[in-house]
């Protein structure tokens, strides 16, 4: 029976490597909406590919939400003498203390002796105050390392699910809704063409940043989600996915 399911799980590989026309993908059998520790065994697929990419002065930018949160509490040492450093992909963006990129950033870099940079931005800046913070070593400083990162972790999640979760303005849920957003990433909202609804402006990266990057892994999974993850990958500059059966089987079924 074994076999039988990796060979099963072969195959949705192949099939969803097409469909969304991405590089790499992983799958791991479940459904993560249905057991939360599915999201876990992503976590450790994510972990158990870092190792081959991971170089002892990387930079690894992570997003926050539950599934890299996840990613964090299955990293391992890897290697023994190493200077990576962990950084927020993007200036917090309203998730809960435990899921926010900062906290994962620094969960990461203690489990593998690595470092890890935070990025304390407040949500709302007027322009000026912006401007000003800009100006300020240490923030210029860890830019520099957030935009540098040649690793980059990321949550998808669906469009109005995570405008709720971040208390969205009436106004821009209004706009998402008639803009029928179904995906989230990054702070951007996209349609189920990839084009862009609603963006969250803040520091860090940004969607064309991607662009230059080696390694971009979206981790995502859950049958809820299938339409995001398809969204998402319309436009998306991620070259890897690591997903759960649940998901991979919906977006074959979706056509
Ligand atoms: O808020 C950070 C973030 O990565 C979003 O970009 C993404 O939509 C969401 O978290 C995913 O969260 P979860 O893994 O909890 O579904």
């Amino acid at each position: 029976p074994k076999m039988k399911e990796f060979s099963g799980i072969n195959k949705l590989e192949t099939a969803l490597k097409e469909k969304l026309g991405v590089e790499y993908i992983i799958i791991v059998p479940g459904d993560s909406d249905r057991h939360e520790w599915i999201k876990y065994e992503m976590g450790k697929a994510c972990v158990h590919y870092l190792k081959n990419i991971l170089l002892p002065d990387s930079i690894i930018a992570v997003t926050g939400g539950t599934t890299i949160a996840a990613i964090a509490d299955a990293m391992v040492p890897i290697h023994e003498e190493n200077n990576y450093v962990f950084v927020p992909a993007r200036g917090g963006i309203g998730e809960e203390v435990e899921h926010q990129a900062n906290t994962i950033a620094a969960k990461m870099a203690h489990k593998t002796n690595g470092k890890y940079r935070m990025l304390f931005i407040p949500d709302i800046l007027s322009e000026q105050s912006y401007e000003t913070m800009m100006k300020e070593p240490s923030i210029h400083e860890i830019l520099q390392q957030i935009k540098g990162a040649n690793i980059v972790l990321h949550g998808i999640g669906n469009a109005l699910t995570m405008a709720k979760r971040r208390n969205t303005p009436t106004e821009t849920m209004e706009q998402l809704e008639k803009g029928n957003a179904v995906s989230e990433a990054f702070g951007y909202y996209f349609d189920d063409k990839g084009q862009i609804v609603h963006k969250i402006y803040k520091i860090g990266i940004q969607l064309d940043d991607l662009r230059d990057k080696n390694h971009v892994i979206a981790v995502a999974g859950g049958s809820s989600k299938a339409k995001a993850i398809a969204s998402y990958f319309k436009k998306g500059k991620s070259n890897m996915l690591i997903t759960d059966e649940a998901a991979a089987s919906q977006l074959l079924r979706d056509s």
